[in-house]
């Protein structure tokens, strides 16, 4: 969506809001020997507490409140029996919905002991995310975002899951502009204008460049052994730097 008023800029910041406090909740609960369902639940619950509604769940009728992706599964993880174990990696992803109005964050960390491979590559994901968003105004071309996720991830030795996009949300989860890549595509002549509402989620990676969908219809994974973090928020566009609507 567009924003067309301070009404609309409200709306999307609650919403984020309750996004980024339920990731948060979800994270600090986050435990080896808990399964991913148990988890979910409390994801579930605090939307519900905030009087939010899960959008995987009302958009696509997805198998559960929030995405919980384990190792290598790199997103749309279906929340389930599958035991966290200590020194995996998790990535949460929530997105919801209130009055109209949709926000989509995701957030990839360790459970101890942690591996301090694993934790350089949630914290160079994160900044690949912060690094792309300050670069992002009125008036900048739509592909520099896979232009510097691109380059961000060579510069640290990872690569990019080229088939994970970031997207256009607000008025639902999956909108215009669709298909924003996460490498740099000359022929896209799109520009960022003030008021567009966006996600920006790159998908590092220490090996694969692409995800496979599992037989059960959702779940992605790499194709190989390598592990994956994705970080992702939703912002707004303005002639200076972007509102960041799921901070806490
Ligand atoms: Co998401
Ligand atoms: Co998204």
């Amino acid at each position: 969506m567009t924003v067309g008023s301070q009404n609309d800029i409200d709306a999307l910041k609650e919403i984020g809001k309750i996004v980024a406090l339920t990731i948060n909740e979800m994270k600090s609960k986050a435990r080896a020997g808990m399964t991913t369902k148990e988890l979910d639940d409390i994801g579930g619950l605090f939307l519900k507490k905030h009087g939010a509604v899960p959008a995987p769940k009302t958009t696509y009728n997805f198998p559960g409140n929030t995405c919980i992706s384990i190792n290598r599964e790199a997103a749309h993880g279906i929340p389930g029996n599958r035991i966290i174990q200590p020194g995996d990696l998790v990535n949460i992803d929530v997105s919801a919905e209130l009055g109209g109005y949709y926000a989509d964050a995701g957030h990839s960390f360790p459970i101890a002991p942690y591996k301090p491979s694993l934790t350089r590559l949630c914290q160079y994901t994160h900044n690949t995310m912060m690094k792309v968003i300050s670069s992002l105004k009125h008036g900048v071309r739509l592909n520099e975002v896979g232009r510097i996720i691109e380059s961000e991830a060579k510069k640290g030795g990872y690569t990019v899951i080229k088939n994970l996009c970031s997207h256009g949300v607000g008025k639902s989860l999956h909108e215009a502009p669709t298909e924003i890549l996460p490498f740099y595509n000359k022929h896209d002549k799109r520009v960022l204008k003030e008021g567009m509402v966006i996600t920006i989620e790159p998908f590092l990676s220490t090996g694969a460049e692409y995800v496979v969908e599992q037989m059960d219809g959702w779940t992605l994974c790499v194709p190989d052994n390598s592990f994956v973090a994705q970080h992702e928020h939703t912002i707004i566009i303005t002639k200076n730097k972007p509102i960041i609507v799921t901070a806490v």
